[in-house]
């Protein structure tokens, strides 16, 4: 047996585990943002306009506020902002960030609460570590180089790459899995190329038997995610970019419960000469 970490998570795959593991692991950091006064009066005023418009425009009830409070606390109970925030929210700080200045390089997407850093360096060409269970789902042969905008291989560079495996599950958010299944810290070869074989992701769901699976469910919505693959990319002297990929056709592609596909980040694989499913990806870097 591989050595497992249910230390986070306690037992049961269940939305307060992975909650309470996604919250644990945020809170490791401090955060700060140089945010003035002004600034803060003016964010605030706003938005505390916007929830009396949408209560007038409703006639929101007291039981309705009730319910609201109610949940909210839960909410925080069940350690669920980190996931309830990036379904909801995480897309749209994002594409405020990209647009904010003029890159050309790869579209980045949102991080999610899964994202563990310092995952174990693996060589350009290789192999995730993986479970003999996952040795059976689908395998995908993935690779392409990491660029400059002008396609100068970046030799060197770091592709992170971490996802959940045929289940759904992300190592270190849900119990029985060893700690660094399916992720790495791939680097590229001297011409800025990886390629690496892992498991085919299957469409995932968030947690629903939480408070943001029973926000969804009250308004009849679903809590799919298509099949996806997050990486981040670093090199010395370029934007860092956090990503991630899909694959054309698949379930809820037009239809992601957290809204962060985008057109260019859409794969296409196809059967290689090695019986697997080969897709190429190149990522090109702003200069930082
Ligand atoms: C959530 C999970 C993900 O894997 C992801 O990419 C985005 C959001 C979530 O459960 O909130
Ligand atoms: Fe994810």
């Amino acid at each position: 047996m591989s050595e497992v970490n249910t230390t986070q998570t306690g037992q049961d795959p269940t939305a307060k585990g992975s909650g309470n593991a996604a919250t644990a692991a945020f809170q490791n950091h401090i955060y700060k943002s140089d945010t003035s006064k002004e600034r803060a009066n003016e964010i605030y005023t706003d938005l505390l306009k916007a929830i009396a418009d949408v209560a007038h425009k409703h006639q929101v009830t007291y039981d309705e506020y009730r319910v609201l409070k109610d949940w909210m606390i839960k909410v925080g109970e069940y350690g669920e902002w980190p996931l309830w925030l990036d379904v909801f929210v995480e897309h749209e700080i994002e594409e405020i960030n990209y647009n904010r200045h003029d890159y050309t390089g790869t579209k980045g997407s949102i991080e999610g609460p899964y994202y563990v850093p310092d995952a174990p360096e693996l060589p350009w060409k290789t192999t995730m570590p993986m479970r003999e269970s996952d040795k059976q789902s689908e395998q995908l042969i993935f690779k392409g180089q990491v660029t400059d905008i002008d396609g100068n291989g970046l030799g060197g560079a770091t592709v992170e790459l971490w996802h959940a495996d045929e289940e759904g599950y992300y190592s270190q958010y849900a119990p029985g899995i060893p700690e660094w299944n399916l992720r790495g810290t791939i680097v590229t070869n001297e011409n800025g190329e990886y390629e690496i074989t892992t498991v085919k992701p299957a469409p995932y769901m968030i947690p629903h038997d939480g408070p943001t699976g029973w926000f969804i469910a009250s308004y009849g919505g679903h809590p799919w995610r298509p099949a996806h693959l997050h990486l981040r990319v670093k090199q010395p002297g370029f934007r860092e970019i956090t990503t991630q990929l899909y694959f054309r056709g698949g379930d809820y592609v037009d239809n992601d419960v957290a809204t962060a596909v985008k057109p260019e980040l859409i794969l296409d694989p196809t059967p290689g000469e090695s019986g697997l499913d080969e897709v190429t990806y190149n990522f090109a870097l702003d200069k930082s």
